[in-house]
């Protein structure tokens, strides 16, 4: 299969006659049906498969006779495969959606509607369209017997063991609902901000990232251990029921507060509810196009539904789809671009990373034109070349990825692209262990590699060096007043008052900054030193056990050394390799002659006082804590808890959403952040948990975007 396949508009379909064009859609969109439904790793994006479906639609209903047995335009899903979860048949088909495209197939539904019925629909019903995966739960006597996938709408996947694990699922119904039998649909799906933490703690374990909230949602709820599912935070919105009228609503909207009476989650942002009108559908689904980011967890479009719960009947179903209901999908974050040229980075310890400069494009409000190639068979493998085309998404709607090269579009004498073999920095050999993507530069003084580290043992991370950043650490390294790391405790104020952006009082305060490091906590050191698989976790357990810097040392340099259970095989050879290696022994002498000092049960005590800095305020009443408690919490963090607005608080926690409070109303004026009692718990348990303050910072900007 060649890459323009995946275009409905080449010249493909004027060429090859347009039968062949049918039966190469059919087999394509079966075999990314299956990308998608069966192994979480889809190919193409979402927007392109819409296209390509829509494409084949258009051409079997001109042909029907080419429509196959298992026509794409009537899959739903795709049946589970392998034996690894129990599965379900169901009687009654668990359907998808149809969907709109823009505004226009909007335009086209709401035709359809009047057309079926007979007349305009006084009410419809709008709601964001989760992008997670779709669940079905049975109860019976109002309590839960059996959760299931939808798969291909008939065969699903017996999910109970994990659906009970969700917080969001209620396992017995409030007594309000009907006693017999009850089918409730909904999306299982992954917020933002669980995502953006799940795999970061992946990749510092150097597990595989999952690629989106939604693939990691699936990949948690597809599981044989429900206690894996359990950890993952999943979160579940109930939209429907297989048979509404059993909650005695008569349209759409109250159906919902039934639903929400007995114990369900229901979406209640603003996007979701009843329109009177197609142009008040319209607008709202603007306001969620714009509005998406801003929503704490992923939305790939709206749900738009005739209100009118008993003439849904009246209209029916296709075999794929209800009549009365339709997706309307926001167009895709796409764009074209052209590559520039690739360069290489150096990392910290030698790998050597693809990087695509691009013409910059917008994709979703942001400007972009740079992308990661992440490694030599990455390049390889997408085949990009510089002066290629190339198709760019914002992976996971945040960070720039390139989808493919445009293959039409190359224009002839294009090279491929060489990956070096030497490092672009200091010319030495640049090698690829066997099994490794990675080529790396193994000159341990590569003036990248030395910078690299510099900038990391004066990072929050490490030695928290306030004032000290990439900027300086070059200078330092280009006026040849730093070689090693340590050489920052020689610096004077004579010394860097005269360098650029430098100044006398700046000079102080960083002298003064360096002098405090000198006391910093052990981890903080061992973490500074930049051995390969030794980060922020395992240098607190190197520190807890070994207590002092020569002790560790002593024992990483003998033949066998005894190590502690947690930490890995890789990881002990590596700081053996460390602390004999004749490249590092400077560094290492002069670390033992400032004789660091180690404050007693210091690693014992809150990591890293992770919210250091941050000034908080609260108001209102509080659910779960009095406001002496959240004093304490937020003493405890490290934080600073005022008792007045002013300009530099940064958050208010509050469980009201408006009212007349004098701190809120300040707070809203000043564009304080605003948060409530639950984010704020959550805040403190990443906290706690230990993943640092850069980490806690990066996921609670997640977690506060709405
Ligand atoms: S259906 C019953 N509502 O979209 C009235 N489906 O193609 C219509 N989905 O995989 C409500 N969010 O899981 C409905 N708010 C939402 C949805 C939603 C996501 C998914 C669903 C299915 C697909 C349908």
């Amino acid at each position: 299969m060649t890459n323009n396949d995946h275009s409905p508009t080449t010249n493909d379909t004027d060429t090859k006659s347009k039968k062949e064009r049918a039966s190469f859609l059919t087999r394509e969109l079966k075999r990314h049906n299956e990308l998608y439904y069966q192994k979480d790793s889809p190919e193409i994006e979402d927007s392109e498969y819409d296209q390509l479906l829509r494409e084949y639609e258009l051409l079997v209903r001109e042909h029907p006779e080419w429509r196959t047995e298992d026509s794409p335009d009537e899959m739903v899903g795709a049946a589970p495969v392998g034996a690894d979860l129990p599965q379900i048949t169901r009687t009654e088909p668990m359907l998808s959606l149809d969907k709109a495209l823009n505004e226009s197939e909007i335009l086209d539904f709401s035709g359809r509607l009047e057309k079926g019925l007979g007349f305009k629909p006084k009410s419809y019903y709008t709601m964001p369209k989760f992008d997670g995966l779709a669940v079905e739960l049975y109860y019976k006597n109002r309590t839960l017997s059996l959760a299931a996938t939808r798969g291909d709408g008939r065969q699903g996947e017996n999910i109970t063991a994990n659906a009970l694990t969700i917080k969001d699922i209620p396992t017995k119904l409030a007594s309000a609902s009907p006693a017999e039998e009850v089918v409730v649909r909904g999306e299982v799906f992954m917020d933002k901000a669980d995502f953006a933490r799940l795999n970061y703690a992946r990749e510092a374990q150097g597990l595989p990232l999952f690629a989106n909230p939604r693939n990691a949602a699936a990949g948690s709820l597809r599981q044989l251990n429900p206690d894996i599912t359990s950890e993952r935070n999943l979160k579940f919105f109930a939209y429907g029921l297989a048979r509404p009228e059993v909650t005695g609503a008569e349209t759409y909207d109250l159906a919902m507060a039934a639903l929400k009476q007995w114990g369900f989650k229901v979406e209640n942002s603003s996007f979701s509810g009843s329109r009177s009108s197609m142009a008040q559908v319209i607008e709202i689904f603007q306001s969620l196009s714009e509005e998406r980011d801003n929503l704490p967890f992923e939305v790939d479009g709206m749900v738009i539904t005739l209100n009118d719960l008993t003439k849904w009947s009246r209209l029916g179903t296709t075999a794929r789809a209800p009549r009365w209901a339709v997706a309307a999908k926001f167009p895709a974050r796409l764009a074209e671009t052209k590559v520039l040229a690739i360069n290489i980075q150096v990392g910290r310890f030698g790998s050597l990373t693809p990087v695509a400069i691009m013409s910059p494009v917008q994709i979703g409000g942001a400007t972009i034109s740079q992308a990661s190639l992440h490694n030599e068979d990455d390049v390889a493998r997408k085949d990009v070349r510089v002066g290629d085309w190339v198709l760019l998404k914002r992976a996971g709607d945040i960070i720039p990825d390139i989808v493919r090269v445009i293959a039409e579009k190359r224009s002839p004498g294009l090279l491929p692209f060489k990956f070096p073999t030497e490092c672009p920095v200091c010319g030495s050999p640049a090698k690829r262990r066997e099994g490794d993507a990675i080529r790396k530069c193994g000159n341990y003084f590569c003036p990248a590699k030395v910078q690299a580290r510099l900038t990391h043992f004066v990072s929050q991370n490490a030695l928290d060096i306030d004032g000290f950043g990439e900027k300086l650490a070059e200078t330092l390294l280009s006026e040849k007043l730093v070689k090693i790391p340590t050489d920052i405790f020689r610096l004077t104020l004579d010394n860097l008052k005269h360098l650029p952006r430098m100044g006398q009082k700046s000079s102080e305060k960083l002298i003064a900054a360096i002098n405090r490091a000198r006391t910093a906590e052990l981890w903080r050191f061992i973490n500074g030193l930049s051995v390969p698989l030794v980060g922020e976790t395992v240098s607190r357990l190197l520190a807890k056990h070994y207590k002092s810097l020569p002790e560790l040392i002593k024992e990483f340099k003998k033949e066998e050394p005894q190590s502690i259970s947690t930490i890995g095989e890789e990881t002990v050879k590596n700081l053996k390799a460390f602390f004999n290696d004749p490249c590092t022994q400077d560094f290492i002498d002069d670390l033992l002659g400032l004789n660091i000092v180690q404050p007693q049960a210091q690693e014992d005590a809150v990591p890293d006082n992770p919210l250091k800095g941050q000034k908080f305020v609260f108001t209102g009443k509080l659910n779960s804590m009095t406001r002496q408690e959240a004093k304490r919490k937020i003493e405890a963090l490290g934080a600073e808890f005022q008792t007045a607005i002013s300009s530099t608080t940064n958050y208010l926690v509050t469980n009201e959403e408006s009212g007349r409070s004098k701190k809120l109303l300040k707070a809203q004026a000043d564009g304080t952040t605003i948060i409530n009692e639950e984010d704020f718990l959550k805040m403190e348990k990443e906290a706690l948990n230990g993943l640092g303050q850069m980490a806690v910072r990066d996921i609670f900007q997640l977690l506060v975007k709405s």
